[in-house]
């Protein structure tokens, strides 16, 4: 039974592969991964968000200390610097302990000075670059189409900046999202990942404050990837890897009939460990095995929305009485 495919320019033995997330930090997770049967990894991302963050704490404490605001320069240089070393430490390390793709993420929100670390990325080694995107439309001088050229820009220049293959990560809030996705693929982008997650809030009304809430995914999420992955996977001109809500060792299996190239699981790694994958490589080789095909291409895509079928369940999403069943 042969589990291998494409992904990001290599052939992986197994379509499953370990997203972003805490656990894709830790060099012992990265092996582990390996070990138990992912194809590739993906690692936790360098946040732009994060390091603007951290030069602003180091700033406030520069100025209590009363410091000149001129050492601002000097700061936010040396917090990037440290920031993005450890991270080039985490994927040289990586490099050199696994044989599967190691591939890099950062998360921006604008196409600016941080484009910079890609190219460092690149020269550390690591076999391509996942770019994890979202701006969070709250800004009302922004139109839709304003919001959509960030994407672009950040992908050109990325891909003017770098040669190993990039990979695009989107959230499912688009207006028009497979226009968008489709746009998107001939970008010269290497792959498409549906979908990043967000972090919700919920109301503490005792304390009147709020805090973070359902920070891992849960089975019901699965619906949301598949209904995209089938509509999505025929209509974009780039492999497409599906993640979001895969917790069953069938779940893969049913991304790749809705045309999935590869699957990203992350939160399934928290709750039953990285075991994950052993027991999904071993379930989608006995699943194959029972229904007689010998290859992924054999049943890939087929349940993936095609460009003239307009009755597919999956566009269906009212509560009609024939669809729901309980009205
Ligand atoms: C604890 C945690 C941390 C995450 N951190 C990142 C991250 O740094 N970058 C990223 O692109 N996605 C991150 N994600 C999102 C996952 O990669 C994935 O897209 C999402 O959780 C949906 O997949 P799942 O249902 O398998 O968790 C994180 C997810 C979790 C649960």
């Amino acid at each position: 039974m042969d589990l291998s495919t494409k992904f990001m320019g290599q052939t992986i033995k197994s379509p499953i592969i370990a997203g972003s997330c805490g656990k894709t930090a830790e060099l012992g997770n990265i092996k582990l991964s390996e070990d138990k049967g992912a194809g590739a990894v993906i690692l936790k991302s360098l946040f732009e968000e994060q390091i603007s963050q951290e030069i602003s704490n180091n700033m406030r404490l520069m100025q209590n200390a009363g410091e000149m605001i001129e050492a601002y320069t000097y700061i936010a240089e040396h917090t990037k610097r440290d920031n993005l070393e450890k991270y080039l430490n985490l994927i040289r390390q990586a490099k050199e302990s696994v044989n599967i793709p190691v591939i890099a993420s950062i998360n921006c929100v604008s196409a600016n000075e941080w484009m910079q670390f890609a190219t460092s990325i690149q020269q550390a080694g690591a076999d391509g670059l996942e770019l994890n995107m979202f701006i969070m439309p709250t800004n009302i001088n922004m139109s839709s189409e304003d919001v959509e050229q960030v994407y672009e820009d950040t992908i050109q220049i990325l891909r003017r900046a770098i040669t190993i293959p990039v990979s695009l990560k989107i959230s499912p809030y688009s207006a028009a999202l497979a226009k968008f996705c489709q746009k998107l693929s001939w970008m010269g982008i290497a792959n498409l990942s549906i979908f990043n997650r967000f972090i919700e809030h919920d109301i503490d009304i005792n304390t009147e404050t709020t805090k973070p809430i359902n920070i891992l995914s849960s089975s019901d999420e699965l619906y949301h990837t598949l209904r995209w992955t089938a509509i999505l996977s025929k209509l974009i001109n780039c492999p497409l890897t599906s993640g979001g809500g895969v917790h069953t060792a069938d779940d893969p299996i049913k991304l790749i009939l809705a045309g999935a190239n590869t699957v990203q699981v992350a939160s399934v790694l928290y709750n039953k460990g990285f075991d994950y994958f052993a027991k999904a490589n071993t379930r989608l080789m006995q699943w194959m095995q029972e229904k007689g095909y010998s290859k992924l291409n054999d049943f890939r895509g087929k349940l993936a929305i095609d460009k003239n079928d307009k009755a597919s369940t999956f566009y269906r999403v009212q509560y009609m009485k024939y669809y729901a069943g309980i009205e």
